[in-house]
């Protein structure tokens, strides 16, 4: 059985704040008491190392660490020393932990949280790892890979209204909070909601926290941004896979992302930004891009989708059977991975997708921009300074036509560098590439015409006055350099590797 959330009451968890505050408690704190093997070994779900280094140890950080990281029973003077202002009676009647024996036992994971240049915690249900059983289904998710992935990738512009949906315990809200006047939270499950409570308090933020499906409980509302790390996991519905609250939402293959792109714009600002992670089935001889594309169809939104990862069935299969404290071999394992299969067979599913998908509602009556791209290698991180500057290149280029562009000086931005692959011995280069250092770390290959292009994009020439001296330099068609040049600067500027003088 789950235990309650812990309970949001102000007194108790501004004392609790103050303990964690003093005792060092904090990201830094505890990767210097544990020491970086210990460290990434949690990181793995791996106790061990992180056992041995806390055991003996006193230090307050190492009793927290024992008591609501590793789910030990701590002696309750020991606790009490770690949390002096809280003390033992505190921490009870606020549901962090309970007596066992001569020992408290954690009911909650509580763990440091470092974002947005503050040290930072957050609550959540226990563990595979604290626990050591498989988790129920009502369990409420910390921050794991995917919501590391949204908090990164998120564009942050200053907004007035800001909604995450299907908060769990609100870790994307604590990053909407520094950039949002108001932030609304949504979530089905009541005790995601609790811990959601909870954190905010501890952080102390105010959010409007409501209950419901999706949408439903903004019905009507709209905002600057809308971020979603949704129950995105496809689930079969045949019962043999537990329907955890955390990963399903209660939709068949990949509707309820469908769902939401097709939804979500209603409920955007004009300019307003929405950006959720998702998986998406391609069928045999699909394409992914039609499959997004069918769902964006009629929505009006520009869109930016970067498919991160591929699976196969039987990778998919595997990944979310372990999910959840299963072990390969078992037969509840076999059985789960048995039921994806079934399922994926059913819609003859080739392959399953992963990615960010980022919507904005053009200000204007324009014709929306698409823009579905492949990006499986090492990105830059955060991402979203880069994904906010992209969409501003992107809605730039969706409102000028190629003239406007021509007449613009590009500059080449300042993480751009030019690689040139030669045989050595020879004067004549067999590639050239145009390497961009942050953001997408894109490699743009460059042709005779495009290379004597970014030779000379200083943003003293217009491109206009480029392509004219290059095509006289190598004796080519005017007008076919010059569309060579416009297809080459769409490519570069919407990722910003070559950017506008201002
Ligand atoms: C993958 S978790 C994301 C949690 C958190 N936002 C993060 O980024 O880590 C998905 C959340 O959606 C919630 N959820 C599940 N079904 C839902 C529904 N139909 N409507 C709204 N939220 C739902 C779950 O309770 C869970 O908190």
């Amino acid at each position: 059985m789950t235990a309650n959330p812990p309970l949001a009451d102000a007194d108790l968890v501004g004392r609790l704040r103050d303990d964690l505050t003093a005792t060092g408690f904090t990201v830094g704190g505890v990767t210097d008491l544990l020491g970086p093997m210990a460290a990434a070994a949690l990181d793995r779900e791996q106790a061990l190392p992180a056992r041995r280094a806390t055991a003996d140890s006193t230090d307050p950080r190492a009793v927290l660490v024992r008591l609501f990281t590793l789910g030990d029973p701590v002696d309750a003077a020991e606790v009490a020393t770690a949390l002096p202002s809280l003390g033992v009676d505190g921490a009870v009647a606020l549901g962090l932990v309970a007596p066992e024996g001569d020992a408290l036992v954690a009911l909650c994971d509580l763990r440091p949280y470092a974002a947005d240049g503050r040290d930072r915690w957050v609550a959540s249900d226990l563990g595979e790892l604290a626990l050591g059983r498989p988790l129920e289904p009502d369990h409420v998710l910390g921050i794991g890979g995917a919501s590391a992935t949204l908090a990164a990738w998120t564009p942050r512009p200053h907004v007035e209204r800001a909604l995450d949906l299907g908060t769990g315990c609100g870790v994307q809200a604590l990053h909407l909070e520094d950039h949002a006047d108001e932030v609304v939270v949504t979530d089905l499950s009541e005790r995601a909601l609790g811990y959601a409570r909870f954190n905010a308090l501890l952080d102390g933020a105010e959010w409007d926290v409501r209950a419901g499906s999706m949408l439903a409980p903004v019905a009507g509302e709209r905002f600057g941004l809308v971020v979603s790390n949704p129950p995105f996991v496809i689930t079969p519905r045949s019962g043999a896979v537990p329907l955890f609250e955390y990963r399903d939402g209660g939709a068949s293959g990949d509707d309820v992302v469908r769902d939401l792109v097709r939804s979500v714009g209603e409920h955007l600002e004009p300019g307003g930004i929405a950006q959720l992670l998702g998986n998406w089935e391609v069928p045999r001889g699909a394409h992914w891009r039609s499959r997004v594309e069918e769902w964006l169809e009629g929505t009006g939104l520009d869109a930016w989708v970067v498919q991160r990862e591929v699976q196969d069935p039987a990778e998919y299969a595997e990944t979310w059977s372990r999910d959840g404290g299963h072990h390969p071999g078992t037969a509840d394992f076999n059985a789960m991975y048995a039921a994806w299969l079934d399922d994926f067979a059913a819609r003859d599913v080739e392959s399953i997708g992963f990615g960010v998908i980022t919507l904005q509602r053009p200000r204007t009556d324009r014709a929306p921009f698409r823009d579905l791209v492949e990006v499986g290698w090492p990105v830059a991180t955060p991402m979203g300074p880069t994904v906010l500057a992209g969409l501003d290149a992107r809605t730039w280029l969706a409102e000028h036509d190629d003239d406007a562009l021509l007449d613009v000086a590009w500059r080449c931005a300042a993480d751009v560098d030019v690689e040139t692959h030669r045989t050595p011995g020879e004067e004549d280069a067999l590639l050239v590439l145009l390497r961009q250092g942050g953001g997408l770390r894109r490699q743009l290959t460059l042709s005779t015409v495009t290379a004597a292009l970014v030779s000379v994009c200083d943003g003293e020439l217009t491109a206009r006055q480029a392509a004219a001296a290059i095509g006289g330099l190598l004796g080519a068609d005017d007008a076919a350099v010059r569309t060579e040049v416009t297809r080459f600067l769409r490519d570069a500027v919407k990722d910003g590797l070559l950017v506008e003088t201002r």
